[in-house]
């Protein structure tokens, strides 16, 4: 053979853009895993219409990979700056939507994202428990719930996570002046699907912008507030797992959630117990399917 070995006649055509995305698409051909393939398939097919429409330039392109890079260094055990970027972009929201679309046409729980407070192992909690220690100022809020089924069969022995904010808008995680998992808990539905807790009434708040989060959401000219709620997430056998939330109609931003997940359903009265305290009832109906848990944010 000559050396050195003749060039090939040509490379990729310089200035054509579909050829370098059939390049980059047979080149992703021998992706073993079927729906990673699929989903590559997809990704790379957006990426590149994306930056045709806009003329991308080399610095816009260098600057987007810098603000991922950012993304990844604030991201640790303790904060999880991946999953606030998909949920002030509405993705966690369309994504959950979208996977509940034949649940929610039979009468389905709507779902709402997870978001990165949910901690493991939160603590089994008795039926009727208080979930707010002692030393947590605010109005008390008794909250009664049943599981079922989407054809109404109550489910006993499921899972409920549930965690929230207190009446000062912080988890307990951000907040020193609160005790190790105060406002969180795990209960197990009794032979009716029935669960209760007593909690306070939780305030609004800001989602972090201390990372590359709050830095774009200033870029946008947007708000960080999330109107006050509670989180659920129940787990029950035989069927898909629930992540919701229940918003308080009454909040400022109850129509203007920062991560868009208080959508219609969500939104409740929290009802005057005559007390000075108030109430809540919920119901959480599951579509029959794979249980799978989601990926818990926090140890
Ligand atoms: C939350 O509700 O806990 C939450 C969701 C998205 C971003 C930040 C917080
Ligand atoms: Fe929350």
């Amino acid at each position: 053979m000559a050396y050195p070995p003749p060039l090939p006649a040509a490379g990729l055509p310089a200035s054509d853009p579909a050829a370098l995305l059939a390049a980059v698409l047979k080149a992703n051909a021998h992706t073993e895993h079927p729906r990673l393939r699929q989903i590559l398939d997809g990704l790379i097919r957006h990426l590149h219409a994306f930056a045709l429409e806009l003329d991308l330039t080399p610095a816009e392109l260098d600057l987007g990979l810098d603000f991922l890079v950012r993304i990844g260094q604030a991201s640790g055990p303790k904060k999880h700056e991946g999953i606030l970027l998909a949920d002030i972009l509405g993705l966690a929201t369309l994504v959950q939507l979208r996977g509940a679309r034949h649940a929610l046409a039979a009468g389905g729980t709507e779902p709402a994202l997870v978001g990165p407070f949910w901690r493991a192992n939160q603590p089994l909690r008795r039926h009727g428990e208080c979930i707010s220690s002692d030393d947590t100022p605010g109005p008390r809020l008794t909250v009664t719930g049943q599981v079922r089924s989407l054809d109404g069969t109550p489910i006993a022995g499921a899972w409920v996570e549930t965690w929230q904010a207190s009446p000062k808008g912080l988890y307990e995680n951000q907040d020193p002046e609160q005790r190790h998992m105060n406002l969180r808990g795990r209960f197990e539905t009794d032979r009716e699907g029935r669960f209760s807790f007593v909690s306070v009434r939780p305030a609004g708040y800001p989602v972090p912008v201390d990372g590359p989060c709050g830095e774009l959401l200033a870029a946008q000219g947007r708000h960080s507030m999330r109107p006050a709620h509670l989180h659920f997430l129940v787990v029950a056998p035989g069927h898909k797992v629930l992540a919701t939330q229940f918003f308080d109609a009454e909040d400022p931003h109850a129509l203007d959630d920062v991560v868009f997940g208080a959508v219609g359903s969500l939104l409740r009265r929290f009802e005057p117990d005559g007390a000075g305290g108030f109430t809540l009832d919920v119901e959480l109906r599951l579509e029959p399917g794979e249980t799978h848990i989601p990926h818990c944010p926090l140890p």
